[in-house]
């Protein structure tokens, strides 16, 4: 184990700091990557997978079920997300956290929970967040990196961070 670990980080090393994205940001990827067709503006978090095949009838007949995933222009999805083989996610899209994808994401739509169904709107949500006074500006560095596929600098998230808790705290009189 430590060899295999010490194996990845000399890799690591001679790869150089990771400077850009790869298609699915931060999810976790189907092998068959190329049938993954993410449009621009994508934000994935941690934990969210992205499927384009299911491997569950190999045992039974030797053969796996493929299909196109197709996900839309500025399309969040949220933390442990799973979008299923064959699904199409529309433009503009937010997809839960959690959420299990099975079937078509209207665009503008939000979607939750397992089987995923539209709860809301886009503009709702963002409507809904403003009335409850919850939304921070995100610094002009960031906000010009998204969709470039360019990770934000430490130094770029740092100030991120600061000026989200220094608006946080102003706003909630800390
Ligand atoms: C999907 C999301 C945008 C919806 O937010 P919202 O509109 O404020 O949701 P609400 O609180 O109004 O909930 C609407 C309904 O959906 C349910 N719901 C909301 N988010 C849900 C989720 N992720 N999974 C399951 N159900 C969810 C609520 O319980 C509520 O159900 P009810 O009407 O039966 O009471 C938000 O909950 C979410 O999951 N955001 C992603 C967060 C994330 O992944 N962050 C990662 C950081 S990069």
């Amino acid at each position: 184990m430590r060899i295999l670990h010490l194996f990845k980080t000399v890799i690591n090393i001679l790869k150089g700091p990771s400077k850009s994205y790869p298609k699915g940001m931060n999810s976790i990827m189907d092998p068959l990557s190329d049938l993954v067709v993410i449009g621009e503006g994508f934000i994935s978090a941690p934990g969210s997978i992205i499927l384009a095949h299911d491997a569950s009838t190999i045992i039974h007949c030797g053969k796996t079920r493929v299909e196109k995933t197709i996900i839309g222009k500025h399309v969040f999805l949220g933390a442990n997300a799973v979008i299923l083989p064959g699904v199409e996610v529309g433009d503009n899209a937010i997809i839960g956290a959690g959420a299990v994808v099975t079937k078509n994401v209207p665009s503008d739509s939000i979607v939750v929970g397992n089987p995923a169904r539209v709860v809301s709107t886009v503009q709702d949500y963002i409507s809904k967040c403003e009335e409850r006074n919850v939304l921070y500006q995100v610094t002009d560095e960031v906000l010009k990196k998204h969709g470039t596929g360019i990770k934000a600098s430490p130094q770029e998230t740092k100030e991120l961070l600061d000026s989200v808790y220094a608006e946080y705290n102003q706003r909630n009189g800390k």
